[in-house]
């Protein structure tokens, strides 16, 4: 039995912000910006653009690939779509960004919004690492219950509704966009020279850093109170240096944690995909593992840090891009709140 990727899709808002962009509304410019991060643009979702929204175009490309759908046409994209949610068992969706605050899900938004009624539907909160944490939670799901064959993992975020535009630190690194895929249990190999699928997921967690990624108000250890006034909205405080120390360790922790599990070396890597923070981030861990960065897919130019919808969204790039060929082996990595780091290992 192996746990299979058979669709992948992506939903990113059309409004286009250039660095240049930012610049004319706070203090910050493009080469600062490029300089330090590696991003050019990022997306931002209009005022009725909710997580759910993204997750559902997202998620309805990747069924209607998965249905063998390939053309352009809207509406028979949603037919097929339509018709191969009602295969899926589990709907997952890593996302600090949901709908609403613990209750309901937005995995249960969707689920509702696709038809998917024999879905199981919940969110995972494990920040930028959501979809890897998402991939390994719907396999187990899929794996412990023979009746249970497809799963919808998701990333979605709408970071710029809590980004805080006085910290030019961190509302620069910031984008809006989601990614899917379509999970299946197939009968090929997981084992063997024919082996396919997920072969091998690390999931780590260091709560001792949850300070530096944090909401610090809103939920019941700082609850906003009957008649409060508030200086600023909900929003994402960052510690900058902190989260990049770590994360250059988890980058480079996971990718040699991964290759010792499986006994390979990285020239059996078709590709690495790391979660889209910051490409010096990519950078300083690969010199750290001595892997040549074109080893790594980056689109961090294009679409900045979209959190746990980075990965998905990469996947489906390179899938639509035919950068990946069948029987490749690609590794993933997240790292972020919580702080939460790991990765999933598998043949393409
Ligand atoms: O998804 C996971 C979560 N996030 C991350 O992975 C992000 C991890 N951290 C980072 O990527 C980096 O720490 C940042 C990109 C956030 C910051 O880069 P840095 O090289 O650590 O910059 P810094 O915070 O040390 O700031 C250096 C200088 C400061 O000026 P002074 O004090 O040296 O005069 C900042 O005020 O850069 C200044 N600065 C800016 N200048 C122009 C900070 N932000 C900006 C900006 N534009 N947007």
């Amino acid at each position: 039995m192996a746990i299979e990727i058979i669709g992948t899709g992506k939903a990113v808002p059309a409004k286009k912000v250039s660095n240049n962009d930012l610049a004319s509304r706070i203090d910050t410019n493009d080469e600062w910006i490029r300089s330090h991060t590696g991003i050019g643009n990022r997306h931002f979702a209009d005022e009725d653009t909710a997580c759910s929204d993204l997750a559902l175009e997202a998620a309805k490309n990747a069924l209607a690939m998965a249905a063998g759908f390939s053309g352009a046409d809207s509406a028979e994209r949603d037919r097929a779509a339509a018709e191969s949610a009602k295969s899926i068992d589990m709907i997952v969706i890593g996302t600090a960004t949901a709908d609403y605050f613990g209750c309901p899900s937005t995995a249960c938004i969707v689920q509702d919004k696709l038809g998917a009624s024999r879905a199981a539907a919940m969110d995972i909160t494990a920040g930028c690492t959501g979809f890897i944490y998402g991939m390994e939670t719907a396999a187990g799901i899929l794996s412990i219950n023979t009746e249970r064959k497809r799963a919808l993992v998701i990333g979605s975020e709408v970071l710029s509704k809590v980004i805080d535009w006085s910290d030019r630190g961190t509302c620069v690194l910031l984008g809006d966009g989601a990614g899917a895929v379509v999970i299946e249990k197939t009968g090929a190999p997981s084992e063997g020279p024919d082996k396919r699928g997920l072969l091998r997921t690390i999931l780590a967690a260091d709560g001792s850093g949850r300070e530096n990624l944090i909401f610090r108000r809103g939920g019941s250890r700082n609850p906003f109170k009957t008649g409060e006034t508030v200086e600023k909205s909900v929003h994402l405080e960052m510690k900058g240096q902190e989260v990049y120390n770590f994360a250059v360790r988890a980058v480079t922790e996971t990718v040699e944690a991964l290759m010792k599990a499986e006994g390979i070396t990285v020239n059996d890597l078709a590709r690495i995909i790391p979660h889209q923070a910051n490409a010096r981030i990519v950078q300083a861990a690969g010199k750290r593992l001595g892997i040549p960065i074109e080893k790594f897919f980056l689109n961090i130019e294009e679409y900045a840090n979209t959190s746990a919808a980075s990965i998905p969204i990469a996947l489906d790039e390179m899938n639509r891009g035919e950068q990946l060929k069948k029987g490749d082996l690609i590794l993933t990595i997240g790292f972020g709140g919580g702080l939460t780091y790991g990765g999933n290992l598998i043949v393409w």
